[in-house]
């Protein structure tokens, strides 16, 4: 591939604005900067290169999972809080669109004071497979309860509990009380604020959330709230059906 085309499939601006970066001089591969714009590298998965002293390493498709942190909205036009894309670099925020995706975007969403675990990609077809309601992905919520959980609260939250947009009862794959007023709530669902809902329709009021889980990948303890990172094979693998 050519590296203009490499660097903008990763991202870095037009056609144009990728030549002239490696024409000035700004674009270093494996450690051998190019100023042909044209010039032919191997665009395989995890190629180190560097941009303006930047490193980065090439990947065809983006994978992501950020610690998202309260007060930030996971709309790409959010209405009264920072976009949580904001959190990304520039270069993933402008990767170009493909595969009827538009560039990265988070995978489902949290609410604006839910913190935790959110993946985000530009590949179409995981972007579906994770979100299929027909998947049933397992995602873990620590719950705070701004009043103790009860045992009858808890097994309604397991038997079924009926919120007002559809006559079904939606029920938790789990319920676990980690405390009185901290409940770690396994749900295979993804309605419109569920957990709260739930939470509210078994009489008690939800004080603090945060997604730990989504499948067999657990937040990372060394992510902090608003970084993100890659995810390597290992961590995709966690992610697919056992
Ligand atoms: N359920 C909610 O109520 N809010 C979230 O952010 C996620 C799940």
């Amino acid at each position: 591939m050519e590296i203009q085309e490499l660097l903008y499939r990763q991202g870095f601006g037009t056609r144009r604005v990728c030549a002239g970066l490696v024409q000035q001089g700004y674009v270093s591969v494996e450690g051998v900067t190019l100023t042909d714009a044209a010039a032919e590298v191997d665009a395989r998965e995890g190629l180190p290169f560097m941009v303006r002293g930047e490193a980065w390493a090439y990947h065809a498709k983006a994978y992501l999972m950020l610690h998202k942190p309260a007060g930030i909205e996971c709309s790409q036009r959010p209405s009264a809080w920072p976009s949580v894309y904001t959190l990304l670099p520039a270069p993933l925020r402008q990767r170009p669109a493909k595969g009827g995706t538009d560039g990265v975007q988070a995978i489902g969403r949290l609410d604006q004071d839910t913190t935790g675990l959110l993946l985000l990609s530009d590949d179409g077809a995981f972007i579906h497979r994770m979100s299929s309601p027909k998947r049933h992905v397992p995602k873990v919520y620590e719950v705070q309860g701004v009043h103790d959980f009860t045992p009858d609260q808890m097994r309604r939250l397991c038997d079924g509990v009926v919120l007002d947009d559809d006559p079904r009862p939606v029920r938790a794959a789990a319920a676990e009380r980690v405390d009185e007023r901290h409940l770690r709530l396994t749900l295979t669902e993804g309605k419109y604020h569920q957990v709260k809902r739930m939470v509210a329709a078994v009489g008690n009021r939800v004080a603090g959330l945060h997604r730990s889980r989504i499948g067999g990948l657990a937040l990372p303890a060394d992510l902090a709230p608003g970084q993100w990172r890659w995810l390597d094979e290992g961590a995709l693998a966690l992610l697919r059906p056992a």
